[in-house]
Protein backbone atom coordinates (compact mmCIF):
# COMPACT_ATOMS: atom_id res chain seq x y z
CA UNK A 1 0.00 0.00 0.00
CA UNK A 2 1.60 3.47 -1.02
CA UNK A 3 -1.31 6.10 0.45
CA UNK A 4 -1.82 6.43 3.95
CA UNK A 5 -4.92 5.00 6.08
CA UNK A 6 -6.39 7.29 8.74
CA UNK A 7 -9.16 5.72 10.50
CA UNK A 8 -11.89 7.19 12.27
CA UNK A 9 -13.39 4.65 15.48
CA UNK A 10 -15.74 5.22 18.06
CA UNK A 11 -18.08 1.96 19.48
CA UNK A 12 -21.36 4.42 19.63
CA UNK A 13 -22.67 6.51 17.09
CA UNK A 14 -23.13 10.13 17.20
CA UNK A 15 -19.28 10.54 17.55
CA UNK A 16 -18.82 13.11 15.20
CA UNK A 17 -16.65 10.08 13.04
CA UNK A 18 -18.28 11.57 9.42
CA UNK A 19 -18.29 14.69 10.53
CA UNK A 20 -14.39 14.14 10.81
CA UNK A 21 -13.63 12.11 7.94
CA UNK A 22 -15.70 14.57 5.94
CA UNK A 23 -14.06 17.77 6.88
CA UNK A 24 -10.47 16.10 7.76
CA UNK A 25 -10.71 15.06 4.02
CA UNK A 26 -10.24 18.46 2.37
CA UNK A 27 -8.61 20.23 5.13
CA UNK A 28 -5.98 22.45 4.38
CA UNK A 29 -2.74 20.30 4.99
CA UNK A 30 -4.18 17.35 2.06
CA UNK A 31 -5.33 19.72 -0.36
CA UNK A 32 -3.65 18.62 -3.75
CA UNK A 33 -3.41 14.93 -2.45
CA UNK A 34 -5.50 11.95 -3.61
CA UNK A 35 -7.87 12.09 -0.92
CA UNK A 36 -10.93 8.84 -0.56
CA UNK A 37 -13.53 8.11 1.83
CA UNK A 38 -14.01 4.56 2.10
CA UNK A 39 -17.76 4.92 4.27
CA UNK A 40 -17.76 1.49 6.26
CA UNK A 41 -20.76 2.52 8.23
CA UNK A 42 -24.34 2.08 6.63
CA UNK A 43 -25.88 4.92 8.08
CA UNK A 44 -24.24 5.76 4.38
CA UNK A 45 -24.43 9.77 5.58
CA UNK A 46 -21.62 10.09 3.51
CA UNK A 47 -22.47 8.29 0.31
CA UNK A 48 -25.49 10.57 0.54
CA UNK A 49 -22.83 13.43 1.09
CA UNK A 50 -21.70 12.65 -2.58
CA UNK A 51 -24.40 11.89 -4.39
CA UNK A 52 -25.58 15.30 -3.55
CA UNK A 53 -22.36 16.75 -4.57
CA UNK A 54 -22.76 15.29 -7.81
CA UNK A 55 -26.26 16.41 -8.25
CA UNK A 56 -25.22 19.76 -7.05
CA UNK A 57 -22.24 19.74 -10.31
CA UNK A 58 -19.38 20.26 -8.00
CA UNK A 59 -16.27 19.36 -8.76
CA UNK A 60 -13.43 17.72 -6.97
CA UNK A 61 -13.76 16.69 -3.35
CA UNK A 62 -12.68 13.44 -1.78
CA UNK A 63 -14.85 11.10 -3.24
CA UNK A 64 -16.80 8.43 -1.09
CA UNK A 65 -16.61 5.13 -1.45
CA UNK A 66 -19.32 2.71 0.16
CA UNK A 67 -18.33 -0.65 1.34
CA UNK A 68 -21.26 -2.21 3.47
CA UNK A 69 -19.95 -5.89 3.46
CA UNK A 70 -19.19 -7.40 6.66
CA UNK A 71 -16.23 -9.61 5.55
CA UNK A 72 -12.76 -9.20 6.32
CA UNK A 73 -11.22 -10.17 3.16
CA UNK A 74 -12.78 -8.21 0.76
CA UNK A 75 -12.80 -4.76 3.17
CA UNK A 76 -8.67 -5.65 2.95
CA UNK A 77 -8.57 -5.95 -0.55
CA UNK A 78 -10.70 -2.52 -1.17
CA UNK A 79 -8.36 -0.71 1.42
CA UNK A 80 -5.55 -1.84 -0.37
CA UNK A 81 -6.62 -0.91 -3.50
CA UNK A 82 -8.02 2.87 -2.64
CA UNK A 83 -4.35 3.39 -0.70
CA UNK A 84 -2.48 2.52 -4.23
CA UNK A 85 -4.79 4.66 -6.09
CA UNK A 86 -4.50 7.66 -3.10
CA UNK A 87 -2.16 9.86 -0.65
CA UNK A 88 -5.07 9.22 1.58
CA UNK A 89 -7.82 7.06 2.46
CA UNK A 90 -9.90 7.79 5.56
CA UNK A 91 -12.12 5.52 7.05
CA UNK A 92 -15.61 6.07 8.38
CA UNK A 93 -16.01 2.97 10.72
CA UNK A 94 -19.49 1.71 12.17
CA UNK A 95 -20.47 2.36 15.60
CA UNK A 96 -19.95 -0.85 16.67
CA UNK A 97 -18.08 -3.25 19.10
CA UNK A 98 -14.70 -3.82 18.67
CA UNK A 99 -15.46 -7.36 18.29
CA UNK A 100 -16.52 -6.84 14.69
CA UNK A 101 -14.80 -7.06 11.48
CA UNK A 102 -14.64 -3.20 10.34
CA UNK A 103 -12.98 -1.88 13.48
CA UNK A 104 -10.59 -4.80 13.93
CA UNK A 105 -9.61 -4.47 10.46
CA UNK A 106 -9.67 -0.54 10.46
CA UNK A 107 -7.55 -0.80 13.87
CA UNK A 108 -5.21 -3.48 12.15
CA UNK A 109 -4.36 -2.04 8.62
CA UNK A 110 -4.39 2.11 9.74
CA UNK A 111 -1.41 3.91 10.02
CA UNK A 112 -3.07 6.39 12.42
CA UNK A 113 -6.61 5.51 14.11
CA UNK A 114 -8.37 8.43 15.63
CA UNK A 115 -10.92 7.69 18.72
CA UNK A 116 -13.14 10.94 18.24
CA UNK A 117 -14.56 11.03 22.33
CA UNK A 118 -17.56 13.51 22.71
CA UNK A 119 -17.12 15.90 25.57
CA UNK A 120 -20.84 16.19 26.39
CA UNK A 121 -21.96 12.72 27.16
CA UNK A 122 -18.13 11.70 29.03
CA UNK A 123 -17.95 10.12 32.50
CA UNK A 124 -16.21 6.91 33.31
CA UNK A 125 -19.04 4.66 32.66
CA UNK A 126 -18.75 6.05 29.23
CA UNK A 127 -15.23 5.64 29.02
CA UNK A 128 -15.26 1.68 30.61
CA UNK A 129 -18.02 0.60 27.70
CA UNK A 130 -16.70 2.57 24.76
CA UNK A 131 -13.81 3.74 24.78
CA UNK A 132 -11.00 1.18 27.20
CA UNK A 133 -12.16 -1.60 24.68
CA UNK A 134 -11.10 0.08 21.78
CA UNK A 135 -8.06 1.28 23.13
CA UNK A 136 -6.89 -2.39 24.16
CA UNK A 137 -8.00 -3.55 20.69
CA UNK A 138 -5.51 -0.13 19.01
CA UNK A 139 -2.27 -1.38 21.48
CA UNK A 140 -2.70 -4.93 19.91
CA UNK A 141 -2.66 -3.45 16.50
CA UNK A 142 -0.39 -0.86 17.51
CA UNK A 143 1.95 -3.72 17.52
CA UNK A 144 2.25 -3.67 13.53
CA UNK A 145 2.78 -0.05 13.57
CA UNK A 146 -1.02 1.48 13.99
CA UNK A 147 -0.50 5.14 16.24
CA UNK A 148 -3.94 5.91 17.35
CA UNK A 149 -5.03 8.91 19.30
CA UNK A 150 -8.09 10.12 21.01
CA UNK A 151 -9.69 13.40 20.30
CA UNK A 152 -11.60 15.23 22.00
CA UNK A 153 -14.43 16.76 20.02
CA UNK A 154 -18.05 18.80 20.50
CA UNK A 155 -15.76 20.38 22.80
CA UNK A 156 -18.11 23.19 24.53
CA UNK A 157 -15.62 24.31 27.06
CA UNK A 158 -11.94 24.11 27.40
CA UNK A 159 -11.92 24.03 31.00
CA UNK A 160 -14.38 21.00 31.11
CA UNK A 161 -12.01 18.96 28.85
CA UNK A 162 -9.66 18.57 31.83
CA UNK A 163 -12.44 16.40 33.46
CA UNK A 164 -12.62 14.53 30.13
CA UNK A 165 -9.06 13.40 29.75
CA UNK A 166 -9.02 13.52 33.85
CA UNK A 167 -11.10 10.09 32.89
CA UNK A 168 -7.72 8.25 31.20
CA UNK A 169 -5.29 9.11 33.86
CA UNK A 170 -3.29 6.31 34.63
CA UNK A 171 -3.91 4.96 31.13
CA UNK A 172 -1.57 4.75 28.34
CA UNK A 173 -4.13 6.52 25.74
CA UNK A 174 -2.10 9.72 23.84
CA UNK A 175 -4.12 12.76 23.13
CA UNK A 176 -3.96 14.34 19.73
CA UNK A 177 -3.24 18.02 20.64
CA UNK A 178 -6.10 19.31 19.56
CA UNK A 179 -9.49 19.14 19.46
CA UNK A 180 -12.84 19.79 17.60
CA UNK A 181 -14.93 22.77 19.38
CA UNK A 182 -18.82 22.40 19.25
CA UNK A 183 -19.78 24.92 15.92
CA UNK A 184 -22.88 25.18 14.52
CA UNK A 185 -21.00 25.28 11.00
CA UNK A 186 -20.03 21.71 11.20
CA UNK A 187 -24.17 20.90 11.67
CA UNK A 188 -24.91 22.74 8.54
CA UNK A 189 -21.90 22.83 5.74
CA UNK A 190 -22.68 19.23 3.93
CA UNK A 191 -26.08 19.85 3.07
CA UNK A 192 -25.99 20.25 -1.00
CA UNK A 193 -22.91 18.24 -1.22
CA UNK A 194 -20.41 21.11 0.28
CA UNK A 195 -17.42 21.20 2.00
CA UNK A 196 -16.77 23.54 4.28
CA UNK A 197 -14.45 25.66 2.33
CA UNK A 198 -17.14 25.90 -0.07
CA UNK A 199 -19.42 27.03 2.57
CA UNK A 200 -18.07 29.33 5.39
CA UNK A 201 -17.47 31.78 2.42
CA UNK A 202 -21.61 31.94 1.20
CA UNK A 203 -22.25 32.04 4.93
CA UNK A 204 -24.77 35.62 4.96
CA UNK A 205 -24.40 36.57 8.49
CA UNK A 206 -21.47 38.16 9.40
CA UNK A 207 -21.02 36.48 13.13
CA UNK A 208 -21.91 32.89 11.60
CA UNK A 209 -19.23 33.33 8.44
CA UNK A 210 -16.45 33.68 11.25
CA UNK A 211 -17.52 31.10 13.19
CA UNK A 212 -17.84 28.98 10.29
CA UNK A 213 -14.25 30.10 9.34
CA UNK A 214 -13.24 29.29 12.78
CA UNK A 215 -14.36 26.05 12.33
CA UNK A 216 -12.46 25.58 8.92
CA UNK A 217 -9.31 26.57 10.94
CA UNK A 218 -10.22 23.91 13.67
CA UNK A 219 -10.20 21.28 11.23
CA UNK A 220 -6.98 22.54 9.27
CA UNK A 221 -5.16 22.08 12.84
CA UNK A 222 -6.01 18.82 13.59
CA UNK A 223 -5.20 17.98 9.78
CA UNK A 224 -1.22 19.49 10.46
CA UNK A 225 -1.11 17.17 13.70
CA UNK A 226 -2.44 13.87 11.68
CA UNK A 227 -0.21 15.11 8.64
CA UNK A 228 2.86 15.09 11.23
CA UNK A 229 2.01 12.09 12.61
CA UNK A 230 1.69 10.45 9.30
CA UNK A 231 5.06 11.75 7.93
CA UNK A 232 3.36 13.50 5.35
CA UNK A 233 4.58 16.65 3.45
CA UNK A 234 2.95 19.96 4.05
CA UNK A 235 2.84 22.65 2.00
CA UNK A 236 4.22 25.75 4.07
CA UNK A 237 1.67 28.74 4.98
N1 LIG B 1 -17.79 19.68 16.22
C1 LIG B 1 -19.13 19.62 16.11
N2 LIG B 1 -19.91 20.64 16.53
C2 LIG B 1 -21.25 20.57 16.45
N3 LIG B 1 -21.92 19.53 15.94
C3 LIG B 1 -21.23 18.47 15.50
C4 LIG B 1 -19.78 18.46 15.55
N4 LIG B 1 -19.36 17.27 15.04
C5 LIG B 1 -20.46 16.60 14.67
N5 LIG B 1 -21.59 17.29 14.95
C6 LIG B 1 -22.99 16.85 14.75
O1 LIG B 1 -23.23 15.75 15.61
C7 LIG B 1 -24.01 14.76 14.96
C8 LIG B 1 -23.23 13.43 14.91
O2 LIG B 1 -22.07 13.61 14.11
P1 LIG B 1 -21.62 12.50 13.05
O3 LIG B 1 -20.40 13.02 12.40
O4 LIG B 1 -22.76 12.14 12.16
O5 LIG B 1 -21.28 11.29 14.04
P2 LIG B 1 -21.07 9.73 13.69
O6 LIG B 1 -20.62 9.62 12.28
O7 LIG B 1 -20.03 9.28 14.68
O8 LIG B 1 -22.39 9.06 13.95
C9 LIG B 1 -24.33 15.31 13.57
O9 LIG B 1 -25.59 15.93 13.63
C10 LIG B 1 -23.24 16.35 13.34
O10 LIG B 1 -23.69 17.39 12.49
MG1 LIG C 1 -21.50 8.54 10.73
Amino acid sequence: MDGKIVALVATKGGSGKSTLALTLAHAKPFQGMQVAILEADRQGSLSRWWADRQAAGRNGGARVYPFYDDRAEPLIDTLAELAAGHDLVLIDCPGESVAYVKTKVALAFSDVVLIPIRQSDFDMDSAITHVLPLLNEAREAGGRGTKYFLLPVMVHHRAGLEKTLGTFEGTDAKVLPAILPYRKAFTEFSSGGCTLQEYWPAVRQKNSRGQAKKAMGDVDTIAAELARELGIATPVG
